[in-house]
């Protein structure tokens, strides 16, 4: 543990600004940076000595909380025995055997086929990729499209940027894969569909689907939960309508679950709340809780064994030197061991009623606060110049921006705004004090900055 003096701290800034370009950067957020040192479950210090409450799990991921030597341990024997060893052709390694056949029992019954990853822009990249060979082994070529949906967010490569719906990611990026289209609000829509919460229903899936043809398009992408476009959640019966349009229209269905997956919503995996399995699944942050990148896509029994039945002329060659990575894999073969020790998926469920249950009673009928909404341990709020017209912020006005300041710097609890929507997924570690302690910040925030 280290305490720098501001000496020290204003060299590592001045270093800092001229040398790391940091994930979505922009220069004037890093003057005046809070740099961490250490972290202990739920709870980050910075280099001055002042604790946060981490209620993003940093980036949604560190589901066992920080400070946990058993994975360091895990990582340690792992790197002195084998650190690396490649996967490639004809070779393996016992780590990430056990890894792919425990992470096959967690996941959907039908979802046999697991690919290692070294992130979800990669888990959702190569998804992509699996989909588009399937249907060329199924001799359906133009089946080449993906649709995905507005405020996904789905990585940082080239594809999976296009496939984020989110237009700040595309800026100065262009031009994309032609073949990655958005579901949009359809023309003159009539229908009786309880919206999602961001007020998407599974007819913007039919539109598009009726738009591209269904003869070109090889799959459809969805968070069941969208993470970093706000936190949005899903209609009881959203998930069920897009499982049969695709079936339907024989477009795969991928679901995106790098946040959702391994115990966030209350559920090991997001769609199982709604009976619902994808065809293929994409996954990572907390199969290692952050502590070494891992992802994987896993692919259900029917694409496996078309995989494993390939014709001489073909091999699926999709492959990254860290894939299947020996110490990754040691990794989260113990931090999913964890998870189901301390029972954090149902410690998500229960504090994620306890996270919900207390916004709603802390902010439920607020001025300037709406659409309370979570869905286990990840949780979102939009806050609105007027509740009752829910007319929105501009987010010129930097409405979210002060909560989430007013949050750190007045309540300790760190966490991120999207425009006018506040997110919380704090690590599924959390105790009732630590959930009635971010309740208790965001309250003094949003009364606090609008004066309400
Ligand atoms: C739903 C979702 N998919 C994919 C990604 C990309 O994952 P990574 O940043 O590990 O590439 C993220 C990252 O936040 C995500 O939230």
């Amino acid at each position: 543990m280290t305490t720098l003096d501001e000496a020290a701290i204003a060299n590592l800034v001045r270093d800092d600004l001229a040398h790391l370009i940091h994930p979505q950067y922009y220069a004037p957020d890093h003057e005046s940076p809070v740099i961490f040192d250490h972290g202990e479950g739920v709870w980050l210090t910075d280099v001055r000595g002042k604790r946060y409450i981490d209620g993003l799990a940093s980036l949604w991921n560190v589901a066992v909380g920080h400070g946990r030597t058993e994975l360091a341990e895990a990582a340690a024997e792992q790197m002195k025995k084998l650190a690396f060893a490649n996967s490639y052709t004809g070779f393996s390694n016992v780590p990430a055997i056990q890894l792919a056949a425990k992470v096959a029992d967690l996941v959907y019954e039908d979802l046999t086929g697991v690919f290692f990853t070294n992130s979800g822009s990669e888990s959702n990249e190569g998804a992509f990729k699996a989909a588009r060979f399937y249907w060329n082994l199924r001799g359906k070529p133009m089946k080449t499209r993906i649709i995905a949906r507005e405020r996904a967010y789905h990585g940082g490569t080239l594809a999976t940027t296009a496939m984020t719906g989110l237009p700040a990611f595309w800026k100065y990026f262009g031009p994309f894969l032609p073949e990655v289209v958005h579901t949009r609000r359809p023309d003159n829509i009539e229908c009786d569909c309880a919206p999602n919460t961001d007020g998407e229903c599974a007819h913007w899936l039919e539109a598009a689907i009726e738009r591209e043809g269904a003869e070109n398009i090889a799959a459809f992408i969805a968070e069941p939960v969208k993470g970093a476009g706000g936190v949005w959640t899903p209609a009881d019966d959203y998930f069920v309508k897009i499982r049969e349009i695709c079936d339907r229209n024989e477009v795969l269905f991928i679901a995106d679950e790098v946040i959702t997956g391994f115990g966030r919503t209350g559920k090991w995996f997001a769609l199982e709340r709604y009976g619902v399995q994808p065809d293929i699944l994409s996954i990572a942050k907390a199969i290692t809780s952050g502590y070494v990148p891992m992802g994987a896509f896993i692919v259900s029994e029917q694409i496996m064994s078309a995989l494993q039945q390939l014709p001489s002329d073909a091999r699926f060659m999709h492959a990254y030197t860290n894939s299947a990575h020996p110490t990754a894999a040691a990794v989260g073969l113990r931090n999913l061991r964890i998870i189901e020790e301390e029972r954090l998926v149902e410690n998500a469920a229960t504090m994620g009623d306890r996270l919900g249950g207390g916004l709603r009673r802390a902010l439920g009928g607020h001025a300037h606060v709406t659409n309370i909404r979570n869905l286990g341990l990840i949780a979102g709020f939009s806050l609105v110049k007027d509740a009752e017209a829910a007319t929105s912020y501009e987010v010129s006005e930097g409405i979210g921006r002060q909560v989430a300041r007013h949050m750190r710097e007045e309540g300790g609890v760190i966490t991120r705004f999207v425009g006018d929507q506040i997110v919380l997924a704090p690590p599924l570690v959390i105790a009732t004090a630590e959930v009635d302690q971010i309740v208790g910040a965001i309250e003094a925030a949003v009364r606090s900055v609008t004066g309400n």
